[in-house]
């Protein structure tokens, strides 16, 4: 196969950051994908519909002229997220749900839930106005081992949470692991997972491997080959529970080439390109639209994408760095050759 066509695809799970680097982000992403769900971890966070839709507007006169794009804000919880603002975001369509970030499990959580049990007051309210819960599945419990804390996550506090809110729309974003794609498998249709494009290509060899490689340092972080390979059944399995969230995180190059480096893999500038890297390899192409471009909208009840993207074997560089405000960014495999390209709007 040489040429690809698909159905314009959406990105569910996308960090933009804010302020001037908004300029070299946006493009990156609207050049593929129609819409994309807007992580909140910002400094201060987005923890209200007033500051997501302020946000919004940033990021719309960051977008280049011609292109269509479409930023589906998500909002912070806090420990102090009323259930008022619940309300308000359940009645704003440019919301798409809540993220729950356990307080220091990532990059930006420090504002983040430290008592899920005192959650459970506002999850419920998401539960009574329809609205979905994005979900970083780590607990940040110092003694659990990094590798373990998704696992640990889902056995803790996923499992009980599902049980507890029959009603509420749940994503394990970011899975990693053969257990948390097996947790979502076993549940019901309302509880789905986005996949990463760097989680199905790679294992925490390309992290460890022969020297420390920071710009394949993410939370959570790359698992062992086995895991890898469950994420991939998954992603081709045609199953509408896994769709495409690329966690393109970009952060300055200073910022991840450093003695305490940043997480989070800039992948926006080729994420279509590595998707199809990984559904090649895995000889399923014919599933990518599916997973691309269906599967994400069926899940948050919004109308499929009408435009096209065309793709072509067409073997490309990935740039060496990029701009990134007045710093530079290192993209997830930068100087390296794919196979895949797109191509434009069909
Ligand atoms: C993300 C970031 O940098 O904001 N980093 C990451 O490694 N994925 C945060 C997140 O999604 O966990
Ligand atoms: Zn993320």
């Amino acid at each position: 196969m040489q040429r690809l066509s698909l159905t314009r695809p959406d990105d569910w799970h996308l960090h933009l950051r804010d302020g001037a680097v908004l300029h070299d982000a946006v493009p990156h992403s609207a050049r593929q994908f129609a819409r994309a769900a807007i992580m909140p971890n910002l400094q201060p966070p987005v923890t209200t519909v007033a500051d997501a839709l302020g946000y919004r507007a940033r990021i719309l006169a960051a977008l280049p002229a011609g292109l269509a794009f479409e930023p589906l804000m998500v909002l912070y919880l806090t420990d102090g997220t009323a259930v008022e603002e619940i309300r308000r975001a359940a009645e704003e369509p440019r919301v798409l749900g809540w993220k729950l970030y356990p307080a220091g499990a990532t990059t930006h959580s420090a504002a983040g839930v430290r008592d899920l049990a005192r959650l459970y007051p506002v999850l419920a309210a998401m539960e009574r106005h329809g609205v979905p819960l994005l979900v970083h599945g780590e607990v940040a419990d110092p003694g659990v081992d990094i590798f373990d804390r998704e696992k640990v996550f889902v056995d803790r506090h996923l499992s009980p949470m599902v049980a507890h809110f029959p009603e509420l729309r749940i994503v394990l974003e970011h899975v990693t692991t053969r257990e948390g794609v097996q947790f979502v498998w076993d549940s019901g249709p309302r509880i789905a997972a986005t996949l990463t494009a760097h989680h199905l290509l790679y294992n925490r060899n390309a992290l460890l491997a022969g020297g420390v490689r920071p710009h394949f340092y993410c939370l959570p972080v790359l698992k062992r080959e086995h895991h890898r390979q469950a994420l991939l059944e998954a992603a081709t399995s045609g199953n509408p529970k896994f769709f495409l969230g690329t966690d393109s995180a970009p952060h300055p190059r200073r910022q991840k080439e450093s003695a305490v480096g940043c997480a989070g893999c800039y992948t926006a500038p080729a994420a279509l390109e590595l998707y199809a890297a990984a559904f090649e390899a895995a000889g399923a192409l014919d599933r990518l639209e599916a997973f691309a471009s269906f599967h994400g909208a069926d899940f948050y009840g919004l109308p499929r994408n009408r435009e096209r993207i065309v793709m072509e074997r067409r073997p490309w560089s990935v740039p060496e760095r990029l701009p990134f405000g007045d710093q530079e960014a290192i993209p997830l495999l930068a100087g390296q050759t794919l196979e895949w390209r797109c191509a434009g709007m069909a």
